[in-house]
């Protein structure tokens, strides 16, 4: 979470590029804004509470040919300009990323030793160490203050006197690209200008020191490091809106593509029989992930059905500290559209200690749990940009599903993802259906969504989305629980929207549905079933085309529609939800 952002420029414009690459960063938190820049010897930093564009009037009147930015997602301290990066102490300035866990304690040394906080950040006793650690030169200073740092950090630190700039990582993702407009340092790629085409990623422990001439690595006790740039795809990575009102409603329409270049992905580039092998020799599969992710991980855990394996699906914020006990030949299959997400990579890395075998299944190939994985299994979803997950979520399915039948007929599978992909575009047309949920959606006080075996699993997902997006009160249940407790909660403004695909269970849903409504509760099923039943007459239904054990792609991706218009139709940005951000590389 945050983005920041480091660069040296030709002109004396590196703020400029700084703003821009702020606003391809904006998903990653939009509480504050600041950048700094460095000209004629001195730095000159402006900051404020709120977005981006905040800052565009100020841009043109920061001079230099070097700037730091940051765009924020508040952990420690309320968003406002006071906290806002960068934090400057003498000649320093800094942005960070990331949790400086021994932050209290350092502030009280700092403090002892007569440097007085402004902030209420854990961040600002970076910069001051780095200042109480200046002897003349700033790498030095740099590396000694890195080693005291305990949690994740991404610093980009600037300093009067210094030409260039100096980037750290460890435990929050930096990526380094040369191009023609300069040199930049970034939390993500889309930061960096369109003709970086080639990055390189900083490692855990690195300290990269940027002037006109370069980029040199070291670690932190200074010895040099060899760093290679890698070739980096950018298609896809135009934050821009493509004629859309929003990212989320861009992002919904490429659903179908993802699924399809997903498909097309795997059998290009994943070794298939070094994944046979990995899955077969399991007989324990673990998935995991967070939020959307980790809800892709309960449906895939139903397409490994056949597996002889146990299959589990864990949070991975719970997994890496309560794991369970392994068995011999345990695989991780790890869920991740950043590839960032600090709780899956933690729980990846605790797992590669232990000498199990992970799956990557990222749509970020250059990302954190690459790099810890025997294996990638891509997701080609493409850019997302929308913090909420949407067309990512159906590359994690279509990733998961060819995966959970690499050992058995993987080409009848390639044939029933296209076909589904297909279907998409008729779930898009129902407009009238989805303009219906989603009015009742908007006139609710909380929404339960409902369903039974893999269609729980799709209410699990349409739940987030539509609290992510909407802030309605939403919640999942498996229907047949309605009645243990959650009954309770049903009275006029409650809606309860019903997911009814799997035979076996349907009539059991229907029996849940009138549950609802005999105590004044409002429902909607949304089905693949022809069958008419009069006795819910006045219930809302979705009719979504029938594609067998397939619908668990279309029921999910009409309830990412509808928690996509309840937002608009209530006055929400779906693109930037209230308090979130799109990746989260804190814990
Ligand atoms: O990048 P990841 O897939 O690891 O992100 C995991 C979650 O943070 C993410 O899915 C989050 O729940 C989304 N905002 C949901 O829409």
């Amino acid at each position: 979470m945050c983005g920041i952002i480091g660069c040296i420029t030709s002109d004396d414009c590196a703020a400029k590029s700084v703003y821009e690459g702020l606003l391809r960063l904006e998903y990653r938190g939009y509480d504050s804004v600041g950048i700094s820049a460095l000209g004629g010897g001195k730095i000159v930093t402006v900051k404020k509470s709120g977005r981006v564009s905040g800052l565009a009037e100020y841009v043109g009147g920061l001079k230099g040919n070097v700037a730091a930015g940051h765009t924020r997602w508040a952990t420690h301290g309320a968003p406002s300009g006071v906290n806002a990066h960068p934090h400057c102490e003498g000649r320093f300035s800094v942005v960070h990323n990331g949790i400086i866990e021994n932050y209290a304690e350092l502030r009280d040394e700092l403090i002892s030793r007569g440097y007085e906080f402004r902030s209420e950040t854990d961040s600002e006793v970076a910069v001051k160490l780095i200042a109480d650690n200046f002897r003349g030169d700033v790498l030095a200073a740099v590396a000694a203050a890195a080693v005291r740092l305990r949690g994740s950090f991404a610093l980009v630190v600037l300093c009067e006197g210094f030409e260039g700039f100096v980037a750290v990582r460890n435990r929050s993702s930096l990526v380094v690209g040369v191009c023609e407009e300069g040199i930049f340092a970034a939390s993500d790629v889309p930061a960096l200008p369109e003709s970086a085409d080639e990055i390189t990623v900083m490692e855990d422990g690195d300290i990269a020191v940027i002037t006109r001439s370069g980029a040199q690595y070291f670690d932190f006790c200074l010895n040099t490091v060899t760093r290679r740039a890698r070739r980096v795809e950018r298609d896809g990575f135009t934050a821009d809106k493509g004629g859309y009102p929003h990212f989320m409603l861009k992002e919904l329409n490429q659903s179908a593509r993802a699924v399809e270049d997903t498909v097309e992905g795997f059998f290009r580039s994943v070794d298939l029989g070094r994944l046979r092998s990995l899955v077969s020799g399991a007989d324990e599969i673990i998935l995991t992930g967070c939020g959307t992710a980790y809800n892709s991980g309960l449906i895939a855990a139903r397409f490994f059905g056949e597996s002889s394996a146990r299959v589990r699906v864990e949070i991975a914020s719970e997994l890496r500290y309560y794991p369970p006990k392994m068995s011999k030949n345990t695989l991780v299959i790890a869920i991740s559209q950043s590839g960032e997400t600090a709780d899956t990579v933690g729980a990846v890395s605790l797992f590669r200690q232990t000498g199990a075998q992970v799956i990557a299944v990222t749509n970020c190939g250059y990302s954190a749990i690459t790099r810890l994985a025997n294996i990638v299994v891509p997701v080609c979803a493409g850019a997302e940009i929308c913090v909420a997950a949407t067309k990512s979520y159906f590359g994690q399915l279509a990733a998961l599903y060819l995966t959970a039948n690499v050992c058995a007929d993987v080409a009848f599978a390639k044939s029933q993802l296209r076909s589904v992909a297909l279907q998409f575009s008729s779930v898009l047309s129902q407009t009238a259906e989805c303009e219906c949920f989603a009015g009742m959606c908007a006139a609710s006080r909380a929404v339960f969504f409902m369903g039974r075996g893999a269609d729980y699993d799709v209410a699990v997902e349409a739940s987030l989305k539509l609290k992510e997006v909407s802030y309605i009160f939403s919640d999942a249940y498996p229907a047949g629980e309605l009645k243990h407790g959650t009954l309770a909660l049903i009275d006029g403004d409650t809606l309860g929207i019903f997911v009814i695909c799997q035979e076996r269970t349907a009539e059991k849903c229907i029996s849940a549905v009138h549950e609802v409504l005999c105590r004044g509760g409002k429902a909607a099923i949304i089905t693949d079933m022809e069958a008419e039943d009069d006795s819910l007459d006045g219930v809302p239904v979705w009719r979504i085309p029938r594609v067998g054990k397939m619908s668990v792609f279309l029921s999910a991706f009409a309830l990412q529609l509808v928690a996509y218009r309840t937002a608009v139709k209530i006055g929400r940005d779906p693109d930037k939800p209230r308090n979130l951000a799109k990746s989260v590389t804190v814990e």
